[in-house]
């Protein structure tokens, strides 16, 4: 059903919160109208099939896998980086589809994931301040005046990167790149390298063991599709309202309006007030979206939000994104469990355990040590057993490549002093791709615990 009072513009009228200051307001509305002109990146009709997907999630019968960059960027674009993602995402996947006896539903945070939400509008360095960096398709992350005025034309770099990026992960997921059988081989390949992954062997001996039986029986990736594709999801934060605006369009199959310009979007945890244009915008859209929320939510502003958002309880309409920090997360979620579920609202719950665990190093980096990341999905996952809801998914920063930004992991154990010789992101340290998958087989042994006591109760 359509929302009452809103257009896609309907958000002009209210508080707007990290909003960048364009000196050229009359280009910024030229650019806007070339936008608004572009074909759409993502199709209606994939928005639904996701929407329905994430509804098996909120069901307790699927997996939620969301992740990639903090901050996409220009610089960094380019085949390598997007194809040394996916595959790390894809061997995840695997990983936790097979412990947890579930489909994963994966989502990228790639395509579009530009505009990042900053704690100070400024930056100063040796006397000068300047506007502070807030992503590619605002300015530019060089410490000069120039460089971080926001400048219009980036909206266009932003959605043509976003086009072509979207294009090759399509032709990656259907195209014979996604075949099981050798996203399983580089699995391998990644424990027989890694002297310490002995622990994580066994799910992977598992997994090769079910690929054996199921070629025996004529099930290959010849003769069985889903063996050889996948599906692929794109997400990011809807924080530049004018570069979504643009991209909303009317579809013609069910005159309903969409964001366009991704499969999922969220709204960020500075970004959430129920009065402000963030939540307006996303009012009004019939895609799927993410709530993040930190410590500072309460239980009664969560039912108010799903009221503004999800006023028709549709399942899959809403992923709440928590992010409450590894000490946090035991105390805070319940409340939140409680209220959702004693209203009888229907969600995904999905753990972001990456932004409430950022810490400054002694050498001044920001990071994240990955024992943290690791006791924030652990007590995540005790919550929602103790509480006997469904720990639907996680939402992690991370990279295909082999950088140094967050620490810790036993695989690749990147110390303090380590962070300097790879240290690449352009806002929030992201798990290297050894930390990434390693992180898929711990939250795949406690999935397989869960899956054992699912199957008991069956
Ligand atoms: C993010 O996901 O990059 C982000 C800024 O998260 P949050 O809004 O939860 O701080
Ligand atoms: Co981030």
């Amino acid at each position: 059903m359509q929302a009452k009072d809103w257009t896609p513009a309907s958000w002009r009228g209210k508080p707007i919160r990290q909003v960048p200051e364009y000196p050229d307001a009359a280009r910024l509305e030229e650019v806007e109208r070339k936008l608004a002109s572009f074909p759409p990146l993502v199709f209606a009709g994939e928005v639904r099939q996701l929407k329905r997907k994430l509804a098996e999630v909120a069901a307790g019968k699927a997996f939620l896998l969301q992740g990639g960059d903090c901050a996409e960027s220009f610089a960094e674009h380019s085949a390598d980086n997007i194809r040394d993602f996916f595959r790390v995402f894809l061997q995840m996947a695997v990983v936790l589809t097979y412990a947890g006896g579930q489909p994963v539903v994966k989502v990228g945070r790639i395509a579009g994931q530009f505009a990042k939400p900053r704690t100070e509008p400024t930056e100063t360095r040796d006397g000068i301040t300047l506007p502070t960096y807030r992503g590619d398709i605002i300015n530019d992350i060089a410490f000069n005046e120039q460089a971080r005025t926001p400048d219009p034309h980036r909206l266009l770099q932003a959605y043509r990167q976003s086009a072509a990026t979207l294009n090759l992960l399509r032709a990656f997921a259907t195209g014979g790149y996604a075949n099981l059988e050798h996203v399983h081989r580089w699995t391998l390949g990644f424990l027989k390298d890694s002297p310490a992954s002995e622990r994580y062997r066994e799910i992977a001996d598992r997994i090769s063991d079910a690929l054996r039986f199921m070629q025996a029986c004529g099930i290959t990736a010849e003769t069985t599709p889903q063996l050889r594709t996948t599906e692929f999801h794109t997400s990011h934060e809807a924080l530049l309202l004018g570069y979504e605006q643009a991209l909303t369009r009317i579809d013609s199959t069910t005159g309903e309006w969409y964001a366009t310009s991704g499969h999922f979007l969220w709204i960020g945890d500075r970004t959430r007030d129920p009065e402000g244009a963030h939540v307006e915008f996303m009012r009004g859209i019939r895609n799927p979206i993410g709530i993040k929320a930190g410590p500072s939510m309460t239980p009664d502003g969560l039912l108010r939000l799903l009221d503004i958002l999800n006023p028709d309880n549709e399942p899959g309409r809403i992923t709440i994104i928590s992010r409450f920090g590894a000490d946090k997360v035991a105390d805070g979620l319940p409340p939140l469990i409680r209220a959702v579920q004693r209203e009888g609202r229907v969600v995904v719950w999905s753990c972001d355990p990456m932004h409430g665990n950022t810490i400054r190093s002694s050498s001044g980096y920001k990071t994240r040590p990955f024992d943290r990341i690791l006791k924030e999905v652990r007590d995540f996952m005790q919550v929602h057993a103790a509480e006997g809801t469904h720990a639907g998914g996680i939402h992690i920063e991370m990279t295909g490549k082999n950088v140094t930004e967050c620490t810790g992991g036993n695989t690749s154990a990147i110390s303090e002093a380590d962070l300097s010789s790879r240290y690449h992101t352009h806002c929030d340290p992201r798990l290297n791709a050894a930390q990434s998958l390693e992180l898929a087989f711990l939250v795949a042994e406690e999935l397989a615990r869960n899956a054992v006591h699912r199957q008991a109760a069956e």
